[in-house]
């Protein structure tokens, strides 16, 4: 870290700039693959990928070969199962509780009954990790079908993890629209599964070199990721695409929302500031479905808001624009987009959260004072 004029360290507001310590998961640069998971460029992983595969990349260090894919797969399927105390939490929960809050709870209680709870050791931590994999989804789609008293169903083993997930949310299986949808989803969870040092990674990493346990620091990392300035951008671009309703009032609706100074949800980003590779990719997606589905209605506005946005402000759609248009194609209820983002990057925070605890030190960075200068104590009765 550089020194200030004062020959303190550096002040960089929001940590801006700020190499705060080293990864080996992926490297996020704008050049020509935009972002790399362990040296995989994730254009190659989107395209080829499954989520499972990346999961496991990130998780174990290499991409699996065909035998240990098989484990992996079925070592999730083991794990799907909720301990009775999580099913039970599920059903006590205010209906007006926002499914990130059922889900920063949850896991905080899986911790309690985790069979690995009191351990730390890499490969506890492993077990951890895949457990939270496995049940995350779970977790997320029974305390949504409890809520809507809708009736509770089972993954299948015969089917992928993002066929799964599309099934557990939205009952869509089977057919061949489902399956396209499926394949999108899993392009989506791959994108999102890991982005280096983005706040919940870092609270999750700070969590953690304290020495806490791998749920503490995953509890951390999901509520960091709730606000709409992060995770919650998704959520917020389909609430504005549902709001702008239809193609011909999206320009004159942007046009206003920045005359008013408003954030449009879904541009910018704090690093990518020439665009970010994965909002093309899903860019692309989101417009193959939404042919697929034969509604481009989302898609069209999508563009334009995006247009008027690169025009007007020098501002690129992040991953969450592009997103949310595919995930409103699916009918995911909208609560859960971001549920739906934890599913994914719950592979890059364990992973983070091991990475950490194999090179610990300790997170404790220095704040500039800027409160009144010293003064003497008044005692109480003398004090107006
Ligand atoms: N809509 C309108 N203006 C935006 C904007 C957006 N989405 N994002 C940034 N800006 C503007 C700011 O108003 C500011 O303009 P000013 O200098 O005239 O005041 C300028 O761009 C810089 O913004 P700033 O908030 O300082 O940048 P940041 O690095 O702190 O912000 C984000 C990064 C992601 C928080 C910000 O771009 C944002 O709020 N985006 C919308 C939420 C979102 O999509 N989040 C998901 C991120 S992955």
């Amino acid at each position: 870290m550089g020194e200030d004029k004062g020959g303190g360290p550096a002040y960089s507001p929001g940590l801006e700039g700020v190499i705060a310590g080293e990864s080996a998961l992926c490297e996020v640069d704008e050049g020509a693959a935009g972002l790399r998971y362990r040296g995989y460029a994730i254009g190659d992983l989107a395209e080829q990928a499954t989520f499972e595969e990346v999961a496991y990349l990130l998780l174990f260090g290499k991409l699996p070969t065909r035998k240990e894919l098989g484990d992996f797969t079925a070592q999730l399927q083991t794990q799907w199962p909720l301990p009775g105390s999580v099913e039970a939490f599920i059903g006590v929960v205010p209906p007006s509780a926002h499914p990130m809050d059922i889900l920063r709870t949850g896991v905080s209680l899986l911790g309690m009954t985790d069979p690995d709870a009191a351990d730390s050791p890499r490969e506890a931590s492993l077990r951890k990790s895949v457990r939270l994999l496995a049940q995350i989804p779970i977790l997320i789609a029974n305390a949504h079908r409890l809520a809507h008293a809708k009736r509770q169903v089972q993954p299948s083993p015969d089917q992928s993890f993002a066929e799964n997930l599309l099934y557990l949310l939205t009952d869509r299986h089977a057919d061949e629209q489902a399956k396209a949808m499926a394949r999108v989803l899993n392009v989506s969870l791959i994108l999102y599964a890991e982005h280096e040092f983005n706040a919940p990674t870092f609270a999750a990493r700070v969590a953690a070199s304290t020495l806490t346990d791998l749920h503490a620091a995953v509890t951390a990392a999901i509520a960091a990721l709730k606000g709409p300035l992060h995770g919650g951008a998704n959520e917020a671009v389909a609430a504005m695409l549902l709001e702008i309703k239809s193609r011909d009032r999206a320009e004159r609706w942007v046009r206003d929302a920045l005359a008013q100074k408003r954030r449009v949800m879904g541009f910018g980003h704090r690093v990518l500031h020439k665009g970010d590779a994965r909002s093309a990719i899903i860019q692309r997606h989101a417009e193959a479905l939404s042919r697929t589905c034969g509604d481009t209605r989302w898609y069209d506005i999508a563009t334009i808001v995006d247009r008027i946005m690169q025009q007007e402000k020098g501002l690129y759609p992040n991953l969450d624009f592009y997103t949310a248009v595919a995930y409103l194609l699916m009918e995911i209820p909208r609560d859960l987009y971001t549920p739906v983002f934890v599913c994914s990057r719950i592979a890059g925070w364990c992973a983070h959260i091991i990475e950490q605890q194999d090179h610990n030190r300790l997170i404790r960075p220095r704040a500039a004072y800027v409160g009144p200068p010293p003064q003497a104590y008044v005692p109480l009765e003398r004090r107006t």
